[in-house]
């Protein structure tokens, strides 16, 4: 190496020398020994590795082997030549992106142009100018380096392009789960709102009905009364009168009017207890848990699902059988329990009709009752209160259990089933309440659902 190229290097070419001393092979292909040895001793000395070879077929046998970083091709060889080589080393993938640098002599000018579209990098010319010949070498090799190095990056960025695209779907999938859940929410939250307002509304007309009913009650009973007292101290009334009491039928009014009046305040009861229970299961939680009785928002929800649970034609009814103990005050978001409540029992209600059908079916005709049953329980231990909902319907084999907590899973027909009710109640008791939700079932055997909620 000349001293004129190492005064000229500052301190990261020293750093390069010493990375270009381990790492970076040259090949040098030539039929002339004396090429050979001028070409060995520059390249030495500038801290490359150097390999030789005398012959085309040698040549490209030792990249193969031993896959070189940088080639120095002479054209004139015997056999195979310099163009040939060149061809062949640029036709196999593993070797044609190594830089291939051909040496011709100074005036054959057809030689660098043909050389160069059979894809080499660049040439030299003979007699070397050594500066030359390691300035061009190591030009050549910054760029495969850096050619190797935007290969890498283009690999990285495309795995890395690749994990992106498949996360943004998951999410993408994601979001729009969440979006039909918040839809969901939102309509029941709306329903809520609407089913609160008109309870609200009807709470006073009915109030004033009942209040009414228990005067007129009473009126009623003094007027009997007096009735009765007429009757009894007026033995002589006039024809008029004894007319009108026989067209009337006061014997009967006056046995049937106090039944009318109790019936009417049961009536009037019933409504009243309708209207609690509607405002109970629609109540708008807040961002913060309330302390609530989950009894009262059991059976608020059962009431609502009350005309479901009626016998009808095609099955008897469903009998609710209630295992309650006694349960303190738990903090939550009743709104969201009643929610859970809601889509267990509705769903219950929904395979017990199923079980019902099938039954029909499956003995061709022959119907053979089963006693459809839905049982509440609710237990307390330490820090967790229990609620276990189960049925004695057909239960459900492995490979749907394990799918029922996925959001859209449904083996309900299109229209009946959204295949949202069990993800929202999973979602409402593992994460918003720190609870747990689980589910044993087996064909045949009924499903019970169990919710955790601690406090
Ligand atoms: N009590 C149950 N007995 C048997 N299968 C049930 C019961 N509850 C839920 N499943 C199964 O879980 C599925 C998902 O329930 P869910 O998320 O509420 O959606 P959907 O009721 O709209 O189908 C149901 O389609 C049904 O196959
Ligand atoms: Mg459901």
């Amino acid at each position: 190496m000349s001293n004129n190229y190492l005064n000229n290097m500052n301190s990261s070419d020293e750093q390069e020398l010493e990375f270009h001393k381990n790492t970076e092979t040259i090949l040098v292909i030539d039929d002339s020994p004396t090429n050979l040895e001028i070409l060995h001793d520059v390249l030495g000395n500038a801290g490359y590795e150097v390999l030789v070879e005398m012959d085309g077929a040698s040549g490209i046998e030792q990249v193969e082997t031993n896959p070189p970083d940088l080639i120095l091709l002479d054209v004139m060889m015997p056999k195979i030549d310099g163009f040939e080589t060149c061809r062949r080393l640029q036709a196999d993938p593993s070797t044609k992106d190594i830089p291939i640098i051909f040496i011709t002599a100074l005036t054959e000018a057809e030689e660098k142009v043909k050389g160069l579209n059979l894809g080499a990098v660049d040439y030299i010319t003979k007699p070397f100018e050594q500066q030359e010949v390691i300035a061009r070498i190591s030009l050549h090799l910054k760029l495969r380096k850096l050619n190797l190095e935007l290969d890498k990056q283009k690999q990285e960025l495309e795995v890395r392009v690749k994990e992106r695209t498949l996360e943004l779907s998951q999410t993408l999938e994601q979001l729009k789960h969440t979006q039909l859940q918040l839809v969901q929410t939102e309509k029941i939250s709306s329903l809520g709102q609407l089913v609160a307002g008109v309870a609200h509304e009807v709470n006073n007309p009915i109030g004033f009905i009942s209040t009414n009913l228990h005067y007129a009650n009473q009126y009623i009973e003094d007027l009997l009364i007096l009735v009765g007292l007429f009757q009894k101290n007026c033995s002589n009334p006039g024809s008029e009168i004894e007319a009108q009491i026989e067209n009337m039928d006061l014997g009967h009014i006056a046995k049937d009017l106090p039944k009318l009046m109790s019936s009417m305040k049961l009536g009037t009861d019933t409504i009243k207890g309708i209207m609690q229970s509607l405002r109970n299961f629609s109540r708008t939680d807040g961002d913060k848990k309330k302390l609530v009785d989950i009894h009262q928002g059991i059976e608020a929800t059962l009431m609502i699902l009350q005309h479901r649970l009626k016998a009808y034609s095609k099955r008897p009814a469903i009998q609710v059988i209630k295992d309650y103990s006694i349960l303190p005050k738990i903090k939550c978001y009743p709104g969201q329990l009643n929610q859970v409540f809601m889509n267990l029992l509705a769903n219950a209600i929904d395979v017990l009709e199923e079980s019902m059908n099938d039954s029909i079916c499956v003995n061709h005709e022959e119907y053979i009752p089963i006693n459809p049953q839905i049982r509440i329980g609710t237990t307390i231990d330490k820090h967790h209160v229990t609620v276990t909902i189960a049925d004695n319907g057909k239960g459900m084999p492995e490979s749907v259990m394990n799918d029922i907590f996925q959001p859209f899973f449904t083996t309900k027909p299109e229209g009946k089933g959204t295949g949202l009710g069990l993800s929202i109640s999973y979602q409402i008791i593992t994460e918003n309440h720190g609870g747990n939700l689980q589910c044993i079932s087996s064909p045949g055997e009924g499903t019970e659902f169990i919710i955790k909620i601690p406090f």
